[in-house]
């Protein structure tokens, strides 16, 4: 079988959608509910809506895509709203994704959170790469510290973090060290990688409007990066925190790869833009069918389980 937990969180099947790509509406969401993932994850919410960046704001190219949405989103009400009404229906988890643009929005948006009657998980965003003049939270780990220790002052209820790609190992070593002094439930890595460049050369030109054309790299590009950042973390976190694994992912090869590497959950983001939600029964036949080649019956055979030479 695919299924799959986070804790006490239990996921009818281990694919999920990544946030940012086609749920940022009730309509969107609703069709992964009703699709094979093992459930949703909402658009990251700041607490009032936002229109986002100028368009063109997301291209994709042969390898996957670059974009500067600028975190369009109807706001923390309407995500937490949604949230409440279809929460852990038959296995079928709603993740609330929370991308505040400063340490009070965040807080702010968590005890809106622990007031509501919304039981599941909540995914921290620190790590949005496109809002123009502000650093991606996760690279200061100081900061990171801060607003853990602030959040878990008031908030009891169970929480994600939503990690950007991480390049040394010693930045490895050093979030892992801040997250583990905290009652993390998960940890996501990884979000896209910030800042790429896209040229085209027949024009001259970038190919996205906002910041001169920088913008977060999706698909291809980030693979080996993500493997690296499920592996890296795995090896360093307490065992008490999970990991969803995601960058990549358009194949059943894919998924059995980030669970080789120690992913809990899997959520895909480009190639689910590119395909839809038929992209969760197609990558869920091809992880069987590796699976039943290799003799494996569950995740748990081989998540983790990656040789070294
Ligand atoms: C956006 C992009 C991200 O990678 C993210 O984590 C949050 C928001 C965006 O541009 O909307």
């Amino acid at each position: 079988s695919l299924k799959a937990n986070i804790g006490k969180y239990r996921f009818n099947n281990v694919l999920l959608n990544a946030a940012g790509i086609r749920c940022a509406t009730t309509d969107e969401l609703t069709k992964i509910l009703h699709s094979t993932a093992g459930g949703c994850v909402t658009k990251s919410a700041t607490p009032q809506p936002r229109e986002g960046n100028e368009s063109p704001r997301m291209k994709a190219t042969p390898m996957g895509c670059i974009n500067s949405m600028g975190l369009p989103n109807h706001g923390l009400d309407y995500y937490l709203k949604f949230a409440e009404e279809n929460q852990d229906k038959n296995d079928n988890q709603v993740i609330l994704s929370i991308a505040g643009l400063s340490v009070d929005q965040n807080l702010e948006m968590l005890h809106k959170i622990q007031d509501s009657s919304f039981t599941g998980l909540t995914e921290l965003n620190l790590s949005c790469p496109n809002i123009k003049g502000e650093s991606q939270i996760a690279y200061d780990f100081e900061a990171v510290r801060d607003i853990l220790t602030k959040a878990f002052k008031f908030f009891k209820k169970d929480i994600g973090i939503k990690l950007p790609p991480y390049f040394d190992l010693h930045q490895f070593d050093q979030i892992a060290a801040v997250l583990n002094d905290f009652p993390i439930a998960y940890v996501n890595s990884i979000n896209s990688i910030g800042n790429g460049l896209v040229v085209n050369a027949d024009t001259e030109s970038v190919v996205i409007k906002p910041k001169g054309g920088f913008g977060g790299l999706g698909g291809d590009y980030v693979k080996p990066t993500a493997l690296a950042n499920v592996r890296g973390l795995r090896l360093r976190l307490k065992p008490e925190i999970a990991i969803i694994g995601t960058g990549g992912i358009k194949s059943g090869r894919d998924v059995f790869e980030h669970i080789l590497c120690g992913a809990n959950v899997v959520q895909i983001g480009t190639a689910f833009g590119f395909d839809g939600v038929s992209i969760f029964d197609r990558i869920s036949k091809e992880l069987k069918e590796i699976m039943a080649e290799k003799g494996y019956t569950s995740l748990d055979d081989f998540r983790g389980k990656l040789k070294t030479l």
